[in-house]
């Protein structure tokens, strides 16, 4: 009785440590797991390390955007506009889709992930047309406030 029951731990224990930890084995796993695939970016590389931004992009926009609200630095690297015009990804019809579409890049992983932002709220979520993204959000948002303020006053 005693011998059958240490058979069934050792069963137990074998089948606990399989499959074998190690990097091979977690490939072979997640080479089986779908992930999503985000349709390539415009040009030859992203503004960084492809594999360092799918981790770190949420950091470097939201860093960059302390460092032009807060400090008016306006360095282009890690903008906003810059991502939405490398990574505009055209509809049926041949114009870039906005985010609400689950086609929009953004959206790829984030549903995925199950991740909602608001940024789309206020910037554009897709190249103006035969232009850039601009920062149209901040300029008219301010617009907009003031011609409320003022109409307040009168
Ligand atoms: C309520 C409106 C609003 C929302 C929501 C918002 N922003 Fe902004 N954002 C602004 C305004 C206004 C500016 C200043 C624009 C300028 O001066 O160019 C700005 C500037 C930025 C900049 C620097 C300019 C650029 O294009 O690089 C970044 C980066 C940025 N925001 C990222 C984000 C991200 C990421 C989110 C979502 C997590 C977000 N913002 C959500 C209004 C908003
Ligand atoms: C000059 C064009 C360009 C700009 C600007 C750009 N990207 Fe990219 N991005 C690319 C290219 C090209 C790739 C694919 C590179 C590859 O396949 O190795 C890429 C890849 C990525 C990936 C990985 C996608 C995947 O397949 O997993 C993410 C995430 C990403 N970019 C986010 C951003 C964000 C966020 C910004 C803005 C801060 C940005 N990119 C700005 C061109 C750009
Ligand atoms: C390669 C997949 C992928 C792509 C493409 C991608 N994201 Fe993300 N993003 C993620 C994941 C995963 C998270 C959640 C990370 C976490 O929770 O730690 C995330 C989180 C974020 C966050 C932080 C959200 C929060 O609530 O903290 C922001 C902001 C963001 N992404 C912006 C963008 C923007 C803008 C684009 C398009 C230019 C983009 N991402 C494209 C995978 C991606």
């Amino acid at each position: 009785m005693a011998k059958r029951f240490f058979i069934l731990l050792v069963l137990a224990v074998a089948v606990s440590l399989w499959p074998p930890s190690g990097p091979q084995a977690t490939d072979l796993l997640l080479a089986k797991i779908t992930v999503p695939k985000p349709a390539k970016g415009k040009g030859e590389r992203c503004v960084d390390d492809t594999d360092f931004m799918r981790r770190n992009h949420m950091s470097l926009l939201d860093h960059q955007r302390d460092k032009t609200v807060h400090r008016g630095d306006r360095t282009k690297r890690y903008s906003l506009k810059g991502c939405i015009d490398c990574h505009a990804v055209n509809g049926k019809d041949g114009v870039p889709v906005i985010a609400d579409n689950p086609k929009h890049f953004c959206r790829t992983c984030h549903d995925y992930a199950a991740v909602r932002i608001d940024c789309f709220q206020c910037h554009a979520s897709r190249p103006a047309p035969g232009g850039t993204a601009k920062a149209s959000a901040g300029k008219s948002n301010t617009a907009a406030l003031q011609s409320y303020l003022r109409g307040l006053e009168q």
